[in-house]
């Protein structure tokens, strides 16, 4: 099977009630761990990979691999890059096979983000790939996308409902209380206005920062209208833990695949575990 615009994968969840796990890889381990979970979970899945990741493994590494495992299996499955900020980038990123883009003008003032969006949303018609945006701003680090918590906003519903009529968007990330990167605390969702903007923006929502959000309230979020989850520190997280402690056991090992199996098969149990979650399985 072929990689699949992302809009197709969240029109499907939102009818039906479900989220489609969003999961970062930089790496052939990670991008195996996701496929595996994926398939052993019969679920739809987005790859995905920042700009930081494209920087790291290179841009015909990055789609290579996703094309690959899309060709190998018949799950259905986008390649997203997340938080674009780089317009040429994105356009490399479209002719290097991504299925789907989310441009992160969440900085800009809204009239601009709104601006760049069409410009990108018009692109995409012609070019079958799928465009997430952002309004509001999500704290944390993620990448190269570092919000401090004073720069930090909530998306306004109001904005929201003006932003994805004047953009045509696929998908709206939101802020509504989540953070990239490690919490120092438990996060606190702010589910009355991720109702009200739902209720404002008929199109798919996204959760950025999901990683150690509790269960319920991604099940909530979900219930609410989130379509789409992106989790990234807490692959990172488990798969650094793992070679740390096999490293800790095994101090003399020197082959990688002795160091990164394990670290990759743990990543993979996680990750099922998330889709299991957002309630995906057996829905490919
Ligand atoms: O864009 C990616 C994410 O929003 C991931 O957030 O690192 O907190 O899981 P996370
Ligand atoms: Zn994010």
């Amino acid at each position: 099977m072929s990689l699949v615009p992302m809009g197709y994968l969240l029109q499907a969840a939102e009818k039906d009630g479900y989220a489609v796990g969003a999961f970062n890889y930089s790496n052939m381990e990670i991008l195996q761990a996701i496929v595996r979970a994926a398939q052993a979970e019969n679920s739809p899945v987005i790859l995905q990979a920042s700009e930081g990741a494209i920087k790291y493994a290179g841009l015909a590494y990055i789609a290579a691999l996703a094309k690959l495992a899309a060709q190998h299996t018949s799950i259905p499955m986008a390649l997203h890059l997340d938080h674009g900020t780089d317009l040429e980038l994105i356009e490399q990123c479209v002719q290097a096979g991504f299925t789907s883009i989310m441009f992160d003008g969440s900085h800009l003032p809204l009239q601009e983000n709104a601006a760049v969006t069409r410009r990108l949303v018009d692109f995409s018609q012609r070019a079958g790939f799928s465009v997430e945006a952002e309004l509001g701003r999500i704290s944390g680090t993620e990448d190269k996308i570092s919000v401090s918590e004073k720069e930090a906003f909530f998306t306004d519903p109001e904005e929201a409902g003006f932003f994805v009529r004047e953009t045509g968007v696929d998908a709206l990330a939101v802020a509504v209380g989540t953070a990239h990167g490690l919490y120092r605390g438990v996060p606190e969702l702010d589910f009355p206005r991720l109702e009200k903007i739902k209720s404002v923006v008929k199109i798919p929502l996204v959760l950025h920062g999901s990683s150690g959000v509790p269960d319920d309230d991604i099940r909530e979020a979900v219930r609410l209208g989130v379509c789409k989850v992106n989790i990234d520190t807490n692959i990172r997280e488990v798969f650094t833990v793992t070679v740390r402690k096999f490293m800790e056991a095994n101090p003399g090992e020197i082959d990688p695949r002795k160091i990164m199996g394990p670290a990759r098969d743990a990543a993979a149990e996680m990750i099922r575990e998330k889709i299991r979650l957002f309630g995906s399985s057996r829905k490919a």
